[in-house]
């Protein structure tokens, strides 16, 4: 099938390099000159394990190709979908005006009939707004083809968004149309195999589906922060908590890691977004409200943790050295967008600390987020983060932190403590090297401990 996508994010290019893999022949188009020609050029955009490979492959059998001329890609493909972005605006909702330029585009240049699936996230009632504007500019045009507007959302991870998208849990499609269903049928046939994954709904339903997914996993990590913070100010363990209530199948061990809040840029946009259609509706959506409220305050839970240690011992941060492990909003991505990390570099300058950072992957983004100044020194590896450094403060939860040589870290911290935000090691373990051991939900292990233990 000839498939145009518009947008080469993670959604649109992803998904434009899958369907070329399974066989379809898919142009990928966006306004980002530079982008294109560094895709032409086999150049990616992200990071994202498997992606180049894919491109390149499908590249070479010319089943792939990237454009800036939406014209042509309009008229090419019986086929199109909207993958750009969908920012928040000032109040949360989803900023729609790349969606409705797209659809404009789309009606201007259409010569017959066309399905349009709405891969981007975007609140209920997009599709209708997409299908408005397509018939006003048809109008205008005085021209009648048919079309249909499918809202078909994409639930892909950040650092796996290849292989969900060839392995999907589900396929929604939100249609009335038994053409269009026809259509995204044949379309996904190749990833639809072993057993019927296509949900067909409609398309308002569709498009809440997807809010209500993210919402409700957001749900589940803010429910385990918030008992994390119970837990520490009872002594209790939040990892054995987590094993205990993660063997209810009802209840399960996805997602109910606590940490320093979730971020990306599906979760906390999402989340916004859906809290303002509600209001819009006339429904105050209180428990997504504190879900909101819990995740603010949970990225300043290290900050605090830290800056209390040092207030405890009648010290400041200003003149610290604080090493940070992890930039990233997450492992396996370069995506810095709404990083706990920021939060955490932010308040640690304002109290006049130097940071010295590492990431496997994210240090050029990080480069380019903060450019250059004074007080932060990105390096090479985990342990030039460490030299020179008074503590150690772990934000993202990185393969390669998982297994430190706690001697080497003991000996290279000037004041012998690790703040750890994801809670990746075994307290006891650390402890018996010496250092002291401050992480999310459990005792503080090692050193002397006082009421800086839960400051917030
Ligand atoms: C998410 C959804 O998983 C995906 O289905 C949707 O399409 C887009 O949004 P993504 O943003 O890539 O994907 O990241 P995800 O792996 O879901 O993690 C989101 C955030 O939650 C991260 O900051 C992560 O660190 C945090 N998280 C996740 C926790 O703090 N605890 C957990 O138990 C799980």
């Amino acid at each position: 099938m000839k498939v145009t996508v518009f947008g080469t994010g993670y959604v649109g290019l992803v998904q434009g390099a899958v369907l070329a893999d399974a066989g379809h022949h898919v142009l990928c188009v966006d306004v980002d000159a530079d982008k294109v020609a560094g895709l032409q050029a086999g150049r990616m955009p992200i990071h994202e394990p498997g992606l180049e490979a894919l491109v390149h492959r499908t590249q070479q059998l010319g089943r792939l190709d990237f454009t800036t001329d939406a014209a042509e890609g309009v008229r090419r493909s019986p086929v199109i979908f909207l993958a750009v972005g969908t920012p928040p605006d000032e109040d949360g909702s989803a900023d729609l005006q790349y969606v409705l330029a797209v659809a404009r585009t789309i009606a201007t240049h259409m010569d017959g009939p066309r399905t349009v699936i709405n891969k981007s996230t975007v609140p209920v009632g997009t599709a209708d707004k997409v299908a408005q504007v397509l018939r006003q500019v048809l109008a205008e045009r005085g021209a009648d083809h048919v079309f249909d507007v499918v809202s078909n959302p994409e639930f892909l991870k950040e650092g796996a968004a290849v292989a969900d998208c060839q392995r999907p849990d589900r396929i929604i499609v939100g249609t009335d149309s038994p053409r269009a269903e026809a259509q995204l049928r044949e379309l996904y046939a190749p990833f639809n195999r072993n057993h019927d994954k296509i949900v067909v709904m409609d398309v308002k339903s569709a498009e809440l589906t997807k809010y209500a997914a993210n919402a409700m996993l957001a749900t589940k990590i803010s429910f385990m922060n918030e008992i994390a913070n119970i837990a520490e100010r009872m002594g209790a363990d939040i990892e054995a908590v987590r094993r205990g209530i993660g063997s209810d199948p009802r209840i399960g061990y996805h997602f109910i890691y606590p940490g320093v809040g979730y971020g990306g840029s599906c979760f906390p946009k999402d989340v916004k977004a859906l809290i303002h259609t509600a209001q819009e509706a006339g429904f105050e959506p209180t428990l997504l409200d504190a879900v909101e409220a819990r995740n603010r305050a949970q990225r300043e839970v290290l900050f605090s943790k830290i800056s209390a240690h040092y207030a405890a011992r009648g010290g400041s941060l200003a003149g610290k050295t604080v090493a940070v492990w992890g930039l990233a909003f997450k492992p396996n991505t370069d995506d810095m967008r709404e990083a706990p990390s920021r939060n955490l570099l932010q308040a640690l300058w304002q109290a006049g600390a130097t940071v010295q950072a590492h990431d496997p992957v994210a240090m050029a983004e990080a480069r380019r987020i903060f450019g250059e100044r004074p007080d932060l020194r990105l390096v090479d590896s985990p342990m030039a983060a460490l030299q020179g450094a008074d503590c150690l403060a772990i934000v993202t939860e990185w393969q390669s932190f998982r297994v430190p040589d706690f001697d080497e870290l003991a000996q290279a911290l000037t004041d012998r403590i690790v703040f750890d935000g994801r809670n990746l090691y075994d307290p006891a373990v650390v402890a018996r090297h010496g250092l002291t051991y401050v992480s999310i939900g459990r005792p503080v292990r090692g050193e002397p401990a006082g009421d800086w233990l839960n400051p917030v």
